[in-house]
């Protein structure tokens, strides 16, 4: 057995790496033997995803299309720090536009000013301010289940996915864990917690297949998806449910992106196809997409569920620790939360829906007409990639390159998002600009800055 031996060894050597036979007789405390892990890869190889990825991001940004430095947002327009010019921003994921909602911002700085500080600083097991807990109330009546808060949706899925993984949700036992193979990268970096609590596998792309196939053989099983992919498409929500009903599936899912832009009361996909939440779903998504507001919830249980607002209270993990959506924020989910509740959010939800519809009449795209925001435009060479984002740039429209590893090798090409702010006649005018440049041979002749 290979060991990690810390402290001082015979022959003055300090932490080293040894053999059990190569100590043997030495005499020391064994306390200070640790078995060495063995570094396989598993699930993560950042050295590697730095290697691959970093060179993406410098070109993107050689070519001006990163790093960007706004002063202002101007509705869909961001105005730009370098020289005041006013640019579209066909990559927002403010899909409704209320990020500079004039309530939304007043609220967060009254909040603030009232309660007279950000935070209590002190773990929200100890003490938290009045406004958060009346917050998770508002939450919970707006989407009818039972919803905590914390810092963002990628703290909500390390506070969900090892407790999903270590059997407290499943009546103790460790469930399998399946993940879709497009899953958000914050779901993907649970997988070595998770693969140290139980066994975990990765499925092919909304493949019900095989999921079914795991079903059959397995009794206790949790598929971990998104329900509205970052870079387009979704998850069968309604299929995945009869898999559900028809052999007890518990449903793990990512709302970052359906959140508001989807459902009544834009309580997301997932909620609007199910009508309400049952105890073998759990829903964590981003308060700060759609939302408009700060940090991330998750939808851990019927409305009321108290038993089950307790285990993820406890269940250990970023809830415990100092931070939480500070008093600003949440003065900000308050009033997206009224706004939510409104007529204003119908009004906001069916100019989005106009705007997608526009802009899939006039532009092809993965995923048309599937009534989602988001939009996936391949072009498949990075460099070409970068030459067509580098003119739309030029022309007054951000659109955001994506390549490996957030997209597969060789399927680079652009996301377009949609916001319900957005005017018809600039969503027009970007669609024709995007139609010339895709289709001009030459557009992969992008200058370095
Ligand atoms: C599907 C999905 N989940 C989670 C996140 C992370 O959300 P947050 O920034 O609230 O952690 C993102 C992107 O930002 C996302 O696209």
């Amino acid at each position: 057995m290979v060991l990690w031996v810390r402290g001082a060894l015979p022959g003055g050597r300090r932490d080293s790496r040894i053999t059990t036979t190569s100590c043997q007789g030495w005499g020391f405390d064994q306390r200070f033997l640790v078995r060495e892990p063995e570094i396989v890869h598993t699930f993560m190889n950042v050295k590697k995803t730095i290697g691959t990825s970093t060179s993406f991001w410098k070109r993107a940004e050689a070519a001006g299309l990163g790093q960007l430095t706004a002063t202002a947002a101007r509705g869909p327009f961001l105005v730009s720090a370098d020289d005041g010019r006013e640019f579209l921003n066909m990559s927002s994921f403010s899909y409704l536009g209320l990020e500079s909602h004039p309530a939304i911002v007043e609220a967060a700085a009254e909040t603030v000013v009232k309660v007279g500080s950000l935070n209590t600083s002190t773990s929200r097991m100890r003490a938290v301010f009045e406004v958060l807990r009346d917050t998770e109330e508002m939450l919970s009546d707006l989407f009818r289940v039972e919803v905590l808060t914390t810092t963002s949706c990628a703290a909500a899925a390390w506070q969900t996915l090892p407790l999903v993984a270590s059997g407290a949700l499943t009546e103790g036992d460790p469930p399998l864990m399946v993940f879709d193979k497009n899953a958000h990268f914050c779901l993907n970096a649970m997988k070595p917690s998770v693969a140290d609590e139980t066994r975990l596998l990765t499925i092919p792309h909304n493949d019900l297949n095989a999921l079914e196939e795991l079903c059959k053989t397995h009794r206790n099983l949790v598929y971990v998806a998104d329900s509205v992919y970052s870079t387009g498409g979704c998850a069968p929500v309604r299929q995945l449910l009869e898999l559900q009903d028809r052999y007890g599936l518990f449903l793990l899912f990512d709302e970052a992106h359906g959140l508001s832009s989807c459902g009544a009361r834009g309580r997301g996909l997932v909620l609007d196809t199910m009508g309400e939440i049952n105890d073998r779903t759990i829903v964590i998504t981003s308060l700060n997409k759609g939302f408009a507001a700060s940090g991330g919830a998750m939808f851990v249980g019927r409305r009321g569920d108290s038993a089950r607002r307790e285990l993820f209270l406890y269940g250990s993990g970023p809830l415990m620790w100092s931070q939480r959506i500070n008093t600003a924020g949440l003065g900000a989910v308050q009033a997206s939360a009224e706004i939510h509740r409104s007529s204003e959010l119908d009004d906001l939800q069916r100019r989005l829906r106009e705007n997608i519809n526009h802009f899939d009449a006039l532009v092809p795209s993965e995923n048309r007409h599937d009534g989602l925001p988001i939009r996936f435009v391949s072009v498949g060479d990075v460099e070409r990639t970068i030459g067509i984002a580098q003119r739309l740039f030029q022309e007054g429209c951000y659109v955001a390159p994506l390549f490996f590893p957030v997209i597969a090798r060789g399927r680079s090409g652009l996301r377009v998002m949609l916001r319900a702010d957005m005017d018809r006649a600039d969503i027009t005018r970007f669609s024709g600009l995007l139609r010339e440049f895709t289709a001009t041979p030459d557009a992969g002749a992008a200058e370095v800055r």
